[in-house]
């Protein structure tokens, strides 16, 4: 098999849902201006040279729906032979489509492809516009039903993650985050465009568009006492909070992926290699375990041991699940989510994936770590590991 090389990773802002920088910003917006952006990064590389485009989104639905990777390469004017698909795994589907994409370069069959993630949860609610669970499989197997926050209860009582703890982990990830934001080190965020509508005098309303700049989820006033009063937003007696939670977000990421003659044609000095990928699955109703058993399975396959891994980026749908697989890992919290994680990032579903590769090279590079480790957690009862392997 060839090497697939990723030589762009770069994401919008996460902001948050409804209330965030990118409440009235389409979602198909997001997704072609990072795309565009992630072309005028990349030296001599032209639209025209890229040949296909896998895009993740959890809820392709809506705004985001009718084939998203299609309809976005067409509005970021890629030219009519470059196609696009959409890919869904929930959680991971950010991931999934950089996988795929390094897949096709791996295999043989294109050579410049982008992989990238995309959700608007201001526009299509998690869930979806209309669920309809299956009538008579929801009487013997509705834990695939089973609601994130109660998945997230579940892990924490079964294997007695703390509210402390979990609040703990939560106030770091928004310390984190905060200090990465003052001193400017998420190098992979792109300022993007975003849509306002102001009222006139008139009462009638006038388009505006600004440049957002910052991840606006971060709350770095969060203390400790601050995080324990809230109340728990799941179950009555529970431990999961809106502060110890991941946020809903809306974002976009891409990746774009080549093959070692592209790479030498255009005269690119790659970021890292797509190594490997993989996936396992768990009890849906405590799904929040999946990155503990997608983590040593990917370690197997690579014949590396956890030990050998300079950074992590895992995911942060919930405390509880977060700390829960670092903790059974024996993974060093120094290693993990440097610049903060969803919980005061935010979650975009589909895009995260995406996002947490950008954000992971983007260390690796910073940190000159030779080996990095995505994972994450996902609806339904999975969990998804990459290995990326920096380029010298
Ligand atoms: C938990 C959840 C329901 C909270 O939703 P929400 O009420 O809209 O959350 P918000 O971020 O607006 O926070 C609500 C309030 O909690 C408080 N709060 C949140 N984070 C806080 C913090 N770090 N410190 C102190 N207070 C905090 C604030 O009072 C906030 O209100 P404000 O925004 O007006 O200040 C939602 O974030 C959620 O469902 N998250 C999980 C999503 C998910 O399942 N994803 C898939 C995972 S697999």
């Amino acid at each position: 098999m060839r090497d697939a090389y990723i030589v762009t990773s770069i994401r919008t802002p996460g902001c948050r849902r409804g209330k965030g920088a990118f409440k009235d910003t389409r979602p198909e917006d997001l997704l072609s201006f990072i795309l565009s952006a992630a072309i005028e990064k990349t030296e001599n590389l032209e639209k025209k040279d890229v040949e296909d485009l896998m895009i993740g989104c959890s809820f392709p639905e809506a705004e985001q729906g009718l084939n998203i990777g299609r309809i976005a390469a067409r509005m970021a004017d890629f030219p009519v032979e470059t196609t696009g698909a959409t890919v869904n795994r929930f959680c991971s589907s950010g991931l999934e489509a950089i996988a795929l994409a390094s897949l096709r370069v791996m295999a043989g069959w294109s050579d410049v492809v982008i992989g990238g993630g995309l959700e608007s949860m201001t526009y299509v609610p998690m869930g979806g516009n209309l669920p309809r669970p299956h009538p008579e499989f929801t009487r013997k197997g509705a834990q695939v039903y089973t609601s994130m926050g109660i998945t997230a209860e579940n892990v924490a009582n079964r294997y007695n993650v703390s509210r402390e703890a979990q609040d703990e982990f939560a106030y770091q990830s928004q310390m984190k985050a905060a200090e990465a934001k003052h001193k400017g080190w998420f190098k992979e965020l792109v300022p993007t465009p975003a849509t306002r509508y102001v009222i006139r005098e008139d009462n009638t309303f006038k388009r505006e568009t600004f440049l957002q700049d910052y991840d606006d989820g971060i709350r770095e006033t969060t203390t400790l006492e601050g995080l324990a009063n809230l109340r728990p937003v799941f179950a009555a007696n529970g431990s999961v909070t809106a502060g110890n939670s991941s946020q809903m977000t809306d974002g976009a990421a891409v990746s774009i992926i080549m093959s070692e003659d592209k790479v030498k044609e255009f005269g690119l000095k790659p970021i890292a290699k797509f190594k490997y990928y993989t996936t396992i699955g768990c009890q849906p109703d405590e799904m929040g375990v999946g990155p503990r058993y997608a983590i040593p399975k990917l370690m197997k396959l690579a014949g590396m041991d956890i030990k050998d891994i300079g950074l992590f980026e895992i995911n942060e749908a919930f405390a509880s699940q977060a700390l829960y697989s670092i903790r059974e890992l024996g993974i060093e919290m120094d290693k993990v989510n440097l610049h903060g994680g969803a919980i005061a990032l935010g979650h975009p579903l589909g895009c995260t994936g995406a996002k947490l590769c950008a954000t992971l090279l983007n260390n690796m590079r910073q940190r000159s770590q030779k080996y990095g480790v995505e994972s994450m957690c996902i609806g339904g009862g999975m969990g998804a590991a990459a290995l990326f392997e920096l380029c010298d």
